[in-house]
């Protein structure tokens, strides 16, 4: 698939100025003459900010790390990962067609997206809020169908929960990720059968729903502020 910068393309890019400091600290961690290295953390704290990658974005982060321009762009290019065209304001939803999830109900996870959001992917919703693609396997099969949304994953959706799931993002709030159905990762559905030492004692989510509870930052754009900043690598 070719993929190119959007047509319309913002004046400028900066990081805020949290996010500089997180930049300049990652740059620390390779050798000098070797700062090209950081060029994926630093495109991907750049989308993580702003939701998707705009040609001054790419050209900034070349720019920080002495790189040409068509060096940074043909990283930005080569990942699917990197958006290149605006995402929606509140959510970019990732739903995994791949086998198990196909084999599961992908295509009507896909036909909700279609409906509620916008019949294209990667077409902004007409509320401004949402965006939608379909994407390659997530490594979360034994829990399909899935999709990613912002940083986290709901996985064993339902279509109704998967419409409830879109409806709740559109009106401001961000749901628990993890399993949609009661399970607590990826047990048999119907209930453990064996190695049923300390099932009676588990906590009510699984320890990467609950960090995500934690943190609060499934669908947050990220302007630095969200952990102090350690840099135990940094020379200086
Ligand atoms: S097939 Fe969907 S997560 Fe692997």
């Amino acid at each position: 698939m070719l993929r190119r910068l959007h047509p319309d393309q913002p004046e400028s890019f900066a990081f805020s100025p949290e996010n500089q400091k997180w930049a300049e600290a990652q740059v620390t961690k390779y050798p000098e003459g070797r700062e090209a290295s950081a060029v994926i953390p630093l495109l991907w704290r750049a989308q993580e900010q702003e939701g998707w990658l705009s040609r001054p974005a790419i050209e900034f982060v070349a720019d920080m790390l002495n790189m040409a321009h068509i060096r940074a762009l043909e990283v930005a290019t080569f990942y699917f990962m990197f958006q290149l065209h605006p995402v929606g304001s509140v959510a970019h939803v990732q739903v995994c067609g791949t086998l198990s999830c196909m084999l599961s109900g992908a295509e009507d996870l896909i036909g909700i997206c279609k409906e509620k959001i916008s019949p294209t992917p990667h077409t902004i919703s007409k509320d401004g809020k949402l965006s939608w693609e379909e994407v390659e396997c997530l490594g979360a099969c034994t829990n399909a169908p899935m999709a990613q949304i912002g940083k986290d994953y709901y996985e064993d959706l339902s279509n109704q929960r998967f419409g409830e799931v879109i409806e709740d993002l559109r009106n401001g709030s961000a749901p628990s990720p993890g399993p949609q159905n009661g399970r607590f990762s990826v047990e048999p559905s119907l209930g453990l059968t064996t190695l049923l030492a300390g099932e009676g004692d588990r906590p009510s989510t699984n320890e990467s729903v609950s960090l995500a509870e934690k943190f609060n930052d499934t669908i947050k754009k990220i302007d630095g502020s969200e952990v102090n900043l350690s840099v135990r690598w940094d020379k200086q």
